[in-house]
Formats: C-alpha cells, structure tokens, sequence
C-alpha cells in the first residue's frame, strides 16, 4: 500500500507546476505544436487545469501529437489542426503561444536563426491579428529579442496592437538561474528564486543576484562562474544535444509555467509577478522600447511593469552591457517588420 503522502503527491503531480484559481473557459492555442518544444508543452498544458481548451497548431504533425494528448485525462478539449487550418486554429482562442521556428545547432547563436524564424513568427502574428485580435500572444521563438518586435509592429500595422498583451518568455532564464543558485548555495530552488532582466541571449540575460537573499553572498569567482552559466545555459543544451536542437524539455516547462503565471492573473489572482519581456517605458528614453523586468499579471495581461531596482556594481556593468546589444537586436526586429 502506498503511503498517505505518495498518495497524495501522485494525485497532484503538476501542483508544484500549476496553481489553479477560478476554473473560467480559457482557450489556448500553440502554434509549433509539433515541434521540440510544441509537443512537451501541449501535454504540460493539457494537465493545467486553468486551460479548458486546448488547439494545436503546425505545418506538420499537430493533428498526431493533439490525438495522443487528447487521451490525458483532465477536463479540457484537444483538437489538431493541419498546416491549411491556422484561421480555425485561431478562433476563439484567448492565449496563443508560439514556439514555431527553426532551433539553433552548436556554434549559432539565438540571432543566426532571424532569417527564417522572423517571417515564421509575422505570419503567424498576421493570422492572429485577423482571427483573434484581443488574444494574449508569447513569443518563444528565437531571437526573442527581435521576434517580439516583429509581432508588436505587425499588429500595429494591423491596428489591434495592446501592449499589455504581447509577451516575451524569458522564464527559461529564470528558471536556470534559480536551479543554478539553488545548486551553488545547497538550498532548494523553491528557496532561491532570481530576477533577471534584460533580454534573451547571452550579455543580453542580466540575473540580478543582489536583490536574492541567498544570491547576495555569491562573490568573487563563484559569481562570475554562475553569470556566466545563467547567460550562456542554453548553449549546454544546444552542445549536448550535438546537432539535435536545443532546449526543448525545460523550454515546455518554462512555458507551461509562464502561461499559467498569466492564465491565473487573468482569471483575477492578485499578486502574480514575474520577469518577462514586453513593451516597457523603463528605458524607452535611450530608444530601448522592449525590456524584460519583474511585471505584474492581471485581468488585462500586463497590470504592472516593476521598476528594475537597486543593482550591485557589476550588475550595473551587465546592465549597461546589454543595452546596446538589446537595442540592435530590437532595431532588426522592427527593420524587418518595416
Ligand atoms: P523544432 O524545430 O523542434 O520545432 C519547431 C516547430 O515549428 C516544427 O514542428 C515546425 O514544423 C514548426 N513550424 C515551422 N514553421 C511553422 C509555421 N509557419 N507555423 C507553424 N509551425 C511552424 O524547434 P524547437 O526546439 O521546438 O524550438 C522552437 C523555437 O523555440 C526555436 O526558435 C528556438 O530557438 C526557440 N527557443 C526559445 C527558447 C526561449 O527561452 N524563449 C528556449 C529554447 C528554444
């Protein structure tokens, strides 16, 4: 017989990932749902319970991988949907998440995939700004930097662009930062939770340690070792895998993770907070108009953009490290969308 506590922790594996609140129809699209990516974070979101509807998108494969997912058994819908049906896809969705593209092989970097992923990625934007102009879209596709840009100029141009409902998932860095932490000191990640702000790629992710309690007390060596891993961690994975992609297992939970954090403040839960790239006034004066800082998530998708706060001196050197490579990489992205 197994114990009282296994009972329990087998009757809510995903509690540590998904929190649920008011249960409210929320239908949520993935566009790449075949993919490396696509198919883990369909199934993560097929065991989230805030996600009452579930419609998988891709050229190829999403009509399989909605199929096996649909046998889950939790409470919402699945349906597949193949390459000529993005519009059907579409309808009626509240949450589109997009990690169709190209993945990076060893030795690129996130910017050498732009030429293929940033037509991708303003196609798909164009679909949804004629099918589900008010839905909330994350971007995952790489360059995030500039991916997001494209969509934002590509719903303008639409004239249905809401800043407070475009968002750049950056919770991969968030998410590494913290288990890296949490493996330097000896606590658990739960205890070592990191803010990083910036963008997403290499000098761009600036974690900011000095705001953590257990982060503070890194210095010297161990410091610049764990800088270092936050913002080069996914070439780990990308030479790992040798030529196979890149993250793709913990991208769909940092995902799934990132599109509950939105779903729950949605459905009206005060008080969710976290990093993730948007439209963003904080250095919009040095003609950076797209930053990642800690935002509050509501009712109407950004509710509030937190202010970056106190940094220690080497964190101002990442900081003023990233801007300008952040600034190019926003520029393409808006040159191209242009
Ligand atoms: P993958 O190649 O395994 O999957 C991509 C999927 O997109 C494929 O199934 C493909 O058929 C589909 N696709 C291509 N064009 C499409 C279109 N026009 N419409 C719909 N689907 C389309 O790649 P993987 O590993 O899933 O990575 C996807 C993207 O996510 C890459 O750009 C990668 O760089 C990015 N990524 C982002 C991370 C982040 O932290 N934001 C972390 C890891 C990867």
């Amino acid at each position: 017989m197994l114990a009282r506590s296994a009972v329990r922790a087998l009757a809510a594996p995903s509690s540590r990932l998904f929190s649920s609140s008011a249960a409210r129809n929320t239908k949520v699209a993935v566009l790449g749902a075949g993919g490396g990516i696509g198919q883990p974070l369909s199934l993560l979101l097929k065991s989230d319970p805030l996600v009452t509807s579930l419609s998988l998108y891709d050229i190829r494969g999403a009509p399989g991988v909605a199929a096996d997912v649909s046998h889950v058994d939790t409470g919402s819908e699945v349906t597949g949907y193949a390459a000529d049906q993005l519009d059907q896809a579409l309808e009626g969705v509240k949450v589109v998440v997009i990690p169709a593209g190209v993945p990076r092989k060893p030795g690129m970097t996130r910017d050498d995939l732009f030429n293929t992923n940033a037509s991708i990625v303003r196609d798909l934007a164009t679909a949804v700004a004629r099918v589900a102009p008010e839905a909330h879209i994350l971007v995952i596709s790489n360059p995030v930097n500039s991916t997001v840009p494209i969509v934002a100029a590509t719903l303008e141009k639409a004239g249905v662009f809401n800043p407070a409902r475009l968002f750049g998932i950056t919770t991969l860095d968030v998410v590494r930062a913290t288990r890296f932490l949490a493996g330097v000191v000896g606590a658990q990640p739960a205890d070592t939770p990191v803010t990083v702000i910036g963008g997403h790629s290499g000098p761009t992710i600036v974690p900011l340690l000095s705001q953590s309690s257990h982060g503070k007390g890194v210095t010297g060596e161990a410091y610049e070792k764990i800088v270092h891993r936050i913002q080069f961690g996914g070439d780990e994975v990308v030479k790992a895998k040798d030529g196979a992609g890149s993250a793709t297992l913990s991208m769909a939970y940092a995902g799934a993770k990132f599109t509950n954090s939105l779903l729950r403040g949605l459905n009206g839960e005060k008080g969710v907070v976290t990093p993730t790239f948007v439209k963003s006034p904080l250095f919009a004066d040095q003609g950076i108009d797209f930053f990642a800082t800690n935002v509050e998530l509501g009712v109407n998708g950004v509710e509030k953009i937190h202010p970056i706060g106190a940094l220690s001196a080497e964190e101002q050197k990442l900081l003023d490290a990233c801007l300008p490579e952040l600034k190019k990489n926003i520029a393409k992205g808006k040159d191209f969308a242009a």
